[in-house]
């Protein structure tokens, strides 16, 4: 039973989730912002008998994919095919259930868009305009999309992109970039005369400030409402659906040479297309029958195109249903800093899934109870082992194998008869009812969170149950009442396989292993009868570990590593300083010398004693800080150094430095001595 739909009940449902550009693996970013919500949904709405579809597939096509190639030196074919593997297989992995995971690449979505574009076309929704676009004449090319990058007018981000700023969110028209600049060559582009087909959003805005600001302003999430709002507000502007590249679905059209489908065009075209590969002549009643719920799972920067670009699309062709919600996540950020593909500043599932075997679960409950569902939100590693060793491991966990270790300890392992129930008892068989319904209607309004969470709190009650009635105590003294708890706390195991199944499926399987359960359906949960007295259950297995500190620090480095990495990377010569005259420059009395000995200084880690013949015939004795770079001091001796002579002499360490060696530091804030590229005479200046 669906709990939330009071006149309207749905037949099927619809349901799609975001397609990522294969121009790179997922990281858990996406996943807590679409994929695992996305899954949780449809699962449940199986468990609870519905007909649902789950669409998903990767986004081949666009700039993003271009781009990648280019940086590469491979075509853009092999881009999508080696990341269209490593997305799925690791989604796979994972548990997120699709029904089906194709691909836009695909001649099934080819021939679908194009037909979708001419019907609009042969029906004169679009305008057909010549403008002026920025144009590379270096590469020879109009830039599209990602291949401008400029500064923002809205929010000063010098890298926004040709149509978007990542920074502020905004939507953007290559025009509206200052300074902008070509991706390609870097060059300063022009402005060419090109012609194109536009979406005239502006005249659906009725339609539309009817349709979302009215009828949806009670059920749609506040994040979303919101920025459809500023958008509407704003004014709609006819919007470009073509674009000059050779890469995505040609423009079905005779004078269209060259150009192809605007990316956001033709990607969530792949929603229905993939439908058809799916349901062959089946497929329509998903798309054009009203008692199918649409829904769409995507992350915050897509709202506008599911809630506005892509219903006016299917509203132009006048057949198609509209999304009853679109539950859009805002972001997750990593450590405390935003996730980042450039900076490789994300933990990516495909390795996540080979550094962690078997921990499919603890990921999807990590990133579903710290979902940033109205907020953005962090993911921490030392959250990642709290949340399984103090949730998973210490609650659930705990619960369910104590149960099963206390039934095989005095029942041989079988359902124990429920005798007379006490107060508490009875109490606890009631509550156990009210649980499907309190997870059930979360998930049904999109709160994965608190639906979680209300999951986790039979776990809770059970662990109460079993510290309320003791039952490892109690046998002694009365095993009768004994096998009556048990029996109940079995029934919460059994109840809890089914409420934890959408969220924790790995775990809901091995769960329904040990009681020697098949998987059962939501309303079957919520009373407890699930288990029958003398059934025989498996020997319990931990459904989970403790996660140690070292393999959470090994993670922590990892990232500190990227940071460093990434910092190195980021890498600049420092501002050249003011100008020096010659008579400033020869007050520096730069000397060369060779090294007699040298030797670290007692109690000192980062100093070095130099004894240099300087020319004088009195060695000169320098102390320097390079002792972490030169940890063989002996093997200096013989080199020639360079050395500032006329510093005034200063104790280091009980130890008098008379002048001051010269050595560069380099980007890693390692010093390298500098030395004369031949021997010279000791003594000589340098100028
Ligand atoms: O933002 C993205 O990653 C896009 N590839 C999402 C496309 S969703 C849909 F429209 F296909
Ligand atoms: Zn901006």
């Amino acid at each position: 039973m669906i709990y939330t739909e009071k006149d309207k009940k749905f037949k099927r449902y619809t349901v799609t989730s975001a397609l990522p550009y294969a121009n790179g693996p997922v990281h858990i970013g996406h996943l807590a912002g679409v994929y695992v919500p996305a899954d949780i949904y449809v699962r449940y709405l199986r468990a609870q008998g519905e007909e649902v579809m789950f669409i998903g597939g990767s986004d081949e096509h666009g700039v993003p994919i271009t781009i990648k190639a280019r940086k590469e030196g491979c075509t853009p074919q092999d881009i999508v095919d080696r990341y269209h593997k490593v997305i799925k297989e690791s989604f796979a992995e994972l548990g997120i259930s699709f029904d089906i995971y194709s691909r836009t690449s695909s001649k099934e979505h080819h021939e679908t868009a194009a037909a979708y574009f001419k019907k609009l076309y042969d029906e004169g929704k679009f305008i057909e305009k010549t403008s002026m676009q920025y144009y590379d004449e270096e590469a020879g090319q109009f830039l599209a999309d990602r291949y401008i990058t400029g500064t923002c007018p809205h929010c000063g981000n010098d890298h926004a992109y040709g149509d978007q700023c990542e920074a502020c969110g905004t939507s953007l028209n290559a025009t509206d970039l200052i300074n902008p600049k070509s991706a390609l060559s870097g060059a300063k582009p022009v402005l060419k005369e090109t012609k194109h087909w536009f979406l005239p959003l502006d005249k659906d805005e009725p339609w539309l400030r009817q349709w979302i600001l009215e009828s949806h302003k009670e059920d749609w999430k506040t994040n979303v409402y919101g920025q459809c709002k500023s958008w509407i507000d704003a004014g709609l502007q006819p919007r470009a659906v073509t674009r000059d590249l050779d890469w995505g679905v040609k423009v079905p059209l005779e004078d269209a040479d060259g150009k192809v489908l605007y990316v956001w065009f033709d990607a969530p075209i792949g929603y229905i297309s993939f439908t058809k590969q799916l349901k062959g002549d089946d497929w329509e009643k998903w798309w054009k029958e009203q008692d199918t719920k649409l829904v769409h799972f995507i992350g915050k920067d897509n709202i506008v195109f599911h809630c506005i670009i892509f219903p006016s699309m299917l509203h132009a062709d006048g057949s198609y249903i509209l999304p009853d919600n679109v539950p859009a996540n805002e972001f997750l950020n990593l450590e405390n800093d935003k996730i980042s593909t450039s900076r490789n500043w994300a933990v990516w599932l495909h390795e996540y899934l080979r550094e962690f075997p078997g921990k499919q679960d603890v990921l999807r409950y990590t990133l579903c109870s710290n979902a940033p569902e109205t907020k953005d939100n962090d993911f921490t590693w030392k959250d990642f082992q709290i949340k399984n060793n103090s949730e998973l491991v210490a609650i659930l966990g705990n619960f369910v194998n104590r149960t099963l270790v206390l039934t095989h300890k005095f029942f041989e392992g079988k359902t124990p008869r429920r005798g007379e129930l006490s107060d508490l008892d009875r109490q606890t068989i009631a509550e156990i009812a009210t649980y499907p319904e309190r997870v059930g209607r979360s998930i049904e309004t999109y709160r994965f969170r608190e639906a979680l969470a209300e999951m986790m709190n039979l776990a809770r009650l059970g662990n109460k149950y079993l510290t309320e009635t003791e039952p490892w105590k109690l046998y002694k003294s009365d095993p009768e009442r004994t096998g009556t708890v048990l029996n109940i706390a079995l029934q919460i195991c059994a109840n809890l396989a089914v409420l934890c199944a959408p969220f924790l499926p790995f775990t809901a399987d091995k769960m329904y292993a040990m009681m020697n359960l098949r998987a059962m359906g939501w309303q079957d949960a919520g009373n407890a009868d699930l288990l029958m007295e003398g059934q025989t259950l498996e020997k319990p297995e931990l459904l989970f570990e403790q996660i140690d500190d070292a393999t959470i620090e090994a993670q922590v480095n990892k990232l500190l590593e990227t940071k460093r990495q990434n910092e190195l990377n980021a890498w600049q010569p420092a501002e050249v300083k003011e100008n020096v005259t010659i008579d400033d420059f020869s007050r520096m009395d730069i000397r060369v010398a060779t090294v007699l000995e040298c030797c670290k200084v007692p109690k000192a880690d980062k100093l070095l004693q130099f004894k240099l013949d300087d020319g004088t015939g009195t060695p000169r004795t320098i102390v320097s800080g390079i002792a972490k770079y030169y940890t063989d001091p002996a093997a200096l001796v013989g080199k020639q150094v360079c050395f500032i002579a006329n510093f005034p002499p200063r104790k280091l360490k009980g130890v008098e430095s008379q002048g001051m060696i010269l050595s560069a530091e380099d980007k890693d804030g390692r010093l390298v001595l500098i030395t004369p590229s031949q021997p010279v005479t000791n003594g000589v200046n340098v100028g």
